[in-house]
């Protein structure tokens, strides 16, 4: 039998690739959403994809100890926790303090109490490039210092604190993944990005622009210290991402600490707004217009990663290029106009 993993916000746009990744490993999950920023539908296409596997789904919210009780005990014992639930817009965190450190890290240390009724003491925890700040130098390695300058980045510095606190307290075994900009969506255009209302994020907002679901795309701001002004991202394939979990899992149940561990999750080559939008249009001949609009709150000029830890450690390297990223990303767009809510 599979290792048993309880993935929380397994839903969302990351947890959604992640399960599917991890049941076709032979993986049993359990994953516990409250589909606050998610479809169950996505989970019904991700079972569908992986065909017969063990996927449960229990419907709660993280921060209530009831509900994560629930999820342990679907099964004798959890191996494994991933842990995904949150919310994670910047602006919004900005609007909305106390709901992101309620959600964010109050979920987080309920997580972790239920963890230890339950005797399980082994997480991948979804940390964020934002836990940098605006640094100065590039690449960004593990071991400068987390200097975050929005309440999301707060809220996640926050909880690598309390995990290493918990390393500090007792044998727990802890990754925590600082993820760069994950876009793109399984090939088959079953499972994608769907988020609610106006995209937050570049990669949706320039799909649904393609899709003719909105007229044009907004930048915020070309006046940043970049080469043509637009921020600077490090965008990775999100099916690449969802591989790093099942890698660092196997790594937390075989190796020794110390712990925790942190890694970057990136590719190392930053791309502006500007270089993704003429790749879009290179990869699918539509072409994206757009707005320049003032900067958001919250937003840094450059964010690039130093992979280098990552792969050492884990032996986890990005497969997929811009192109596969566009091209999934779009097909997923194309099929699912509406997101889950279109149905199938
Ligand atoms: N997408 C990114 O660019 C990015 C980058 C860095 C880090 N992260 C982090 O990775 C994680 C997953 O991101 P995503 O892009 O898949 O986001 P997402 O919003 O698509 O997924 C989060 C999931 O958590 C669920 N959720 C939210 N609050 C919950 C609660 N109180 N109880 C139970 N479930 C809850 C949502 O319904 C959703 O299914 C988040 O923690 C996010 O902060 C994301």
């Amino acid at each position: 039998m599979g290792r048993r993993v309880l993935i929380t916000g397994g839903a969302g746009f990351i947890g959604s690739h992640t399960c599917l990744v991890l049941l076709e490993q032979g993986y049993e999950l359990i994953v516990l959403d409250n589909f606050d920023n998610s479809s169950p539908e996505a989970l019904h296409r991700v079972q569908e994809l992986a065909g017969s596997k063990q996927l449960a789904v229990v419907k709660g919210d993280v921060r209530n100890p009831d509900d994560l009780d629930r999820a342990f005990q679907t099964v004798d014992q959890v191996d494994g926790v991933i842990h995904f639930a949150g919310l994670k817009a910047v602006g919004e965190s900005v609007a909305e303090p106390l709901r992101y450190w309620d959600v964010n890290v109050n979920g987080s240390r309920v997580l972790a109490a239920a963890m230890e009724r339950h005797d399980c003491r082994t997480i991948v925890f979804s940390s964020t490039s934002t836990a940098y700040g605006e640094p100065e130098t590039f690449p960004l390695r593990e071991d400068m210092a987390t200097a975050p300058v929005h309440p999301y980045a707060q809220t996640k510095v926050a909880v690598e604190q309390l995990l290493t606190a918990l390393c500090s307290s007792g044998p727990w075994r802890v990754a925590t993944l600082r993820y760069f900009n994950p876009v793109g969506a399984h090939p088959s255009g079953r499972i994608g990005e769907d988020p609610l209302g106006i995209p937050n994020n570049l990669f949706p907002f320039i799909t649904q622009v393609a899709a003719g679901r909105r007229e044009r795309l907004n930048v915020f701001g070309q006046d940043y210290p970049t080469p043509d002004g637009t921020g600077i991202r490090d965008y990775l394939h999100v099916m690449d991402l969802a591989d790093a979990h099942g890698v660092a899992l196997e790594h937390l149940w075989e190796q020794e600490p110390p712990y925790p561990l942190t890694l970057n999750i990136g590719t190392g080559r930053g791309l502006s707004v500007l270089e993704v939008v003429k790749g879009f249009e290179a990869s699918t001949g539509i072409s994206i217009p757009y707005d320049v609009v003032e900067r958001r709150a919250g937003d840094v000029p450059r964010l690039e990663a130093c992979p280098q830890k990552a792969k050492e450690i884990l032996g986890w390297s990005p497969r997929r290029g811009l192109a596969e990223m566009c091209r999934d990303g779009w097909t997923w767009q194309q099929a699912n106009p509406m997101g889950y809510r279109g149905g199938t």
